[in-house]
C-alpha cells in the first residue's frame, strides 16, 4: 500500500569547494559535512557514487572576494577545476553548480552593491558570465540562486549565444528570505556584511507569490523550479507541482540537517528514521527532485 519510494534517481547531494589540493576542512555548523579542494572532491565523489550517487550541486568557497564579482567566473576557479575533473573521470555525474555572487563579494550580497541598494540589472551579465565559465568546463545544469529579476532570461541568451543550447537551467525560482541558512553561510563564507536579503529573497508569508516567481522563471527558459527551503514550505511545492508541468526540486537546506544532526548527537532523535521519513515526505508533498545534505547517508540506508 506504501505511495511513495524514495530512490537515488531522487537525490542530488550539495558539495562545498575550496582552492588548493589535498584540502579537507570540516563545516563545524554541519557536522558531516566538509569543503574539499577539487582533488579531493573527486574521491569523494567516487565514493557517493559507489553509494549510488547520481548527481550533485556544486558550490564555490572564495578567499578571493571584491566588488565586482570577477572571481566568480575565473576561467581557473576551484568550481571551474572541480567540473572539469569529475565530468572527466565520471561523465555520467549530473553536475549542477550554483550561480550566485555571494561568496565572492566582500560585502556578501547575492548582487552589485551600490550604495546601500543591489543593483539588479548590472548583477545579470556577471551572474551571465559565472554561467558561461560553469558551462564551458562541462557543467550539465547551472542554478541561479541570486533572485535577481530576470537572470534566467539573462543565462539562457548567454548559453545558447555560445552554443551551449544543451546546458539547463534549474532556477531557484522560489526562494524565501530564510533564517534557516545560517549554516550554510557558515560553510560558504557568504553571509552579508550588511542588512539582509530581504529586498531581493522572498516573504515567508506570501505563496501566491511563489506562482508568479516560478511562471515567470518558467517564461524565461527555467527548466526546473525550486522550492527553498523545503520543510517549512512543503505547501509552496504541493502547489507548485499541481500548477507546473516541469520538474520540481525541493532544497532541505543548510538548518534543517543542523538541526536533525545536533538532536541526534544528543540522542533525542533516531537519526536514520528522522531522515528518511524527512525526505520521503518532501517526495510525498511532490517534489521530483531533493537536495540534501543527508543524501549520501540516506544512499546508504535505502541499500
Ligand atoms: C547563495 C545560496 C544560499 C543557499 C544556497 N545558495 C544562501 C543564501 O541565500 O544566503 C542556502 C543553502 C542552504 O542553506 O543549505 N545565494
Ligand atoms: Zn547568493
Amino acid at each position: 500500500m506504501c505511495e511513495t519510494h524514495l530512490t537515488a534517481y531522487d537525490l542530488l547531494q550539495p558539495f562545498f569547494i575550496i582552492e588548493g589540493k589535498n584540502k579537507k576542512e570540516a563545516v563545524i555548523s554541519m557536522p558531516g559535512i566538509n569543503r574539499f579542494s577539487p582533488d579531493l572532491l573527486l574521491k569523494n565523489i567516487e565514493t557517493y557514487i559507489h553509494c549510488g550517487g547520481r548527481g550533485g550541486i556544486f558550490f564555490g568557497v572564495s578567499n578571493h572576494k571584491d566588488n565586482s564579482g570577477k572571481y566568480a567566473y575565473a576561467s581557473d576557479s576551484p568550481v571551474v577545476k572541480a567540473i572539469k575533473a569529475v565530468k572527466k573521470h565520471f561523465p555520467d555525474f549530473w553536475v549542477i553548480t550554483d550561480v550566485c555572487l555571494c561568496a565572492y563579494m566582500s560585502h556578501g550580497h547575492c548582487g552589485i552593491v551600490e550604495g546601500n541598494k543591489i543593483n539588479n540589472d548590472k548583477t545579470l551579465p556577471i551572474l551571465s558570465q559565472m554561467a558561461l565559465a560553469h558551462a564551458g568546463a562541462g557543467a550539465d545544469m547551472v542554478a541561479p540562486s541570486d533572485m535577481m529579476d530576470f537572470r534566467v532570461a539573462a543565462i539562457r541568451q548567454a548559453l545558447n549565444k555560445d552554443h551551449f543550447e544543451d546546458v539547463g537551467i534549474l532556477s531557484y525560482a522560489v526562494k524565501y528570505a530564510s533564517a534557516y541558512y545560517g549554516p550554510f553561510r557558515d560553510a560558504a563564507h557568504s553571509a552579508a556584511k550588511f542588512g539582509d536579503r530581504k529586498t531581493y529573497q522572498m516573504d515567508c508569508a506570501n505563496s501566491r507569490e511563489a506562482l508568479k516567481e516560478a511562471r515567470r522563471d518558467i517564461e524565461e527558459g527555467a527548466d526546473m523550479i525550486m522550492v527553498k527551503p523545503a520543510l517549512a514550505y512543503l505547501d509552496i511545492v504541493a502547489m507548485l507541482r499541481h500548477e507546473l508541468p516541469l520538474p520540481i526540486v525541493a532544497y532541505n537546506v543548510s538548518g534543517e540537517y543542523s538541526m536533525v544532526k545536533a538532536a541526534a548527537q544528543k540522542g533525542w532523535v533516531d537519526e536514520k528514521s528522522i531522515v528518511l521519513e524527512t525526505l520521503t515526505a518532501i517526495k510525498r508533498a511532490g517534489a521530483d527532485i531533493i537536495i540534501s545534505y543527508h543524501a549520501q547517508d540516506a544512499l546508504k540506508w535505502l541499500r
